[in-house]
């Protein structure tokens, strides 16, 4: 049997009528950026999540470069985060002019680890920018102590967490701001790029309405430099249809990850860690094994596609040379990146799938133990 990855197929096939019908409207009103389909996407995600406002725009990217950006971080301030994310956390902090300064992650999440962070705050610390890891929370409880006892702002880079909960929360409910992406594998996913920032914020909300269309506040008054981080009208038309199912896919997924978990327990793979309080939509099923590539290439063999998230630390990356950082600086993130193995999940894989997966990794794990 093979098992895929992922089935962005096998959950966007029965809304497929659904999506059409909406496109069209979204064509006959030739309203293709912004407009009300992304309106009304706002004001559903918004509510959602317990936040008063949700800024749609053109990717997870984007959402964080704004973020960071009405959180004012600037040219020679400094922002704490993960150096175990996809690249666009740091991406963010370097588009604002800013430096990254990362803390290792903790061993059994893979997240920032909150009791490493203070020590690298200082006078030019302006934000925390932590990452749910495959969907997992990030101890923001602990992290909001150190914001708020050091003046700094939390923004949460929740681009993977849809619809996780923590301390009984939405995950993006927690910080000043909260970023997410819709890019399609995503567990709310749109067709084709999008992303979104909530916030309470009144001031940061409109500030950020204004960056996403060229700084405009009234037509062709351009207040700062801005840029182009709109929605198109098709995202917002996709993804309100979509979040009205993200639940019920979020439930499939912790049911295989409950498998995965009780099945795989003696298989000899270092299983996920859920941080205590929150229960994640398991975005990624993430395992650590030694021998990663001969171990992926073996469950290939077994017709078990999987993935590597991420391989290589943001602090190793040749993009990052200049910031001096060097192997062994971040000891637990680089042996997480050495290890790390993504196991198929979807909300529509089937229990003979499942079998499979728990099959394959537990027989792989011992012929290479
Ligand atoms: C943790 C994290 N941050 C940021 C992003 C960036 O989102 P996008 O690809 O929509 O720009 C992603 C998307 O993969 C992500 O996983």
């Amino acid at each position: 049997m093979r098992v895929p990855f992922t089935d962005l197929a096998g959950v966007n096939a029965p809304l497929q009528g659904e999506l059409m019908e909406a496109f069209a409207d979204v064509v006959r009103d030739n309203a293709f950026v912004l407009g009300p389909a992304v309106g009304k996407f706002e004001a559903d995600f918004a509510s959602y999540l317990g936040r008063r406002y949700c800024v749609a725009v053109s990717s997870g990217t984007a959402a964080l470069h704004l973020a960071l950006l009405v959180a004012g971080v600037a040219a020679g301030d400094e922002v704490i985060t993960t150096p175990l994310s996809w690249i666009s956390t740091t991406w963010a902090i370097t588009y604002c002019g800013a430096r990254p300064v990362f803390v290792d992650v903790e061993p059994g999440t893979g997240n920032l680890n909150p009791n490493l962070v203070e020590e690298r705050v200082n006078d030019h610390t302006r934000a925390l920018l932590p990452v749910d890891l495959y969907g997992n929370p990030s101890r923001l409880d602990l992290l909001a102590e150190v914001a708020t006892a050091r003046n700094l702002r939390l923004v949460d880079d929740a681009c993977q967490a849809h619809g996780s909960r923590f301390q009984r929360r939405p995950v993006g409910a927690m910080g000043d701001l909260a970023c997410f992406s819709f890019y399609p594998g995503k567990n709310l996913g749109g067709v084709g790029e999008g992303g979104a920032i909530v916030t309470d914020d009144p001031d940061l909300d409109s500030r950020m309405r204004e960056l996403r269309d060229h700084a405009q506040s009234g037509r062709h008054n351009h207040v700062c430099i801005g840029f182009n981080y709109r929605m198109d009208g098709l995202q917002g038309a996709a993804l309100a249809i979509k979040l009205v199912h993200l639940d019920q896919w979020n439930q499939e997924r912790r049911r295989v990850a409950a498998r995965y978990l009780a099945e795989l327990d003696d298989a000899g793979v270092d299983l996920p860690e859920v941080t205590p309080d929150a229960d994640p939509n398991w975005h990624l099923f993430v395992v650590h094994v030694n021998e990663r590539d001969r171990f992926r290439a073996r469950l290939a063999d077994l017709g078990i596609e999987s993935g590597v998230h991420y391989p290589l630390p943001i602090h190793l990356q040749p993009a990052y040379g200049s910031l001096g950082y060097e192997e062994g600086d971040f000891p637990v993130a680089e042996r997480l990146a050495a290890s790390c193995l993504s196991l198929p999940i979807s909300p529509v894989m089937t229990e003979a799938q499942q079998d499979a997966v728990i099959d394959a990794v537990t027989s792989v794990a011992k012929e290479l133990r």
